[in-house]
């Protein structure tokens, strides 16, 4: 398998398709058409075939991280507020790492610095590592991470 043979795919979840428009003050300006185009980018840069995908659906985001192990993907998610109460997105998560496979958590703000409720993660426990608090930057670094560790 050479490095273009890997796959990472990169999972939001909700209110994260309202990038650009939602809190830019935290969040920034840019949108999530953006970060599509940004992520092919960082991917060919990387030699990693990288699909950037959105949802504001719980099974929906649980399906694509089964859909990652069933088809050996990496992950790098931002579970957003998912990220502090879905013990459903943290088994599926769980079951991505344990099958071999990386998952990078990733926030573009910095979770621990905001309000008290968004300090605890359901997902960081299971997850390979954690990349948080530098904007779309997050995202790059975990990607870097996950060529690094492949
Ligand atoms: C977020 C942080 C979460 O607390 C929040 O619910 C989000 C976005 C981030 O990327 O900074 O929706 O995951």
């Amino acid at each position: 398998m050479t490095v273009d043979d890997v796959r990472v795919m990169i999972l939001n979840g909700p209110n994260l398709g309202r990038l650009g428009v939602r809190e830019p003050e935290i969040y920034g300006h840019a949108s999530m058409a953006d970060l599509e185009r940004e992520g092919a980018g960082w991917g060919s840069a990387l030699g990693l075939q990288v699909e950037v995908r959105q949802t504001d659906d719980e099974s929906e985001l649980v399906g694509w991280l089964h859909e990652a192990v069933d088809t050996r993907a990496h992950v790098v998610l931002n579970p957003a507020a998912f990220t502090h109460y879905s013990y459903a997105l943290r088994d599926a998560a769980a079951q991505v790492t344990s099958s071999g496979l990386l998952l990078v958590e990733v926030h573009l703000s910095n979770p621990a610095a905001r309000e008290s409720f968004r300090h605890y993660s359901v997902v960081a426990g299971i997850a390979t590592g954690t990349v948080a608090g530098f904007g779309f930057d997050s995202y790059r670094l975990a990607l870097e991470a996950v060529k690094n560790k492949i």
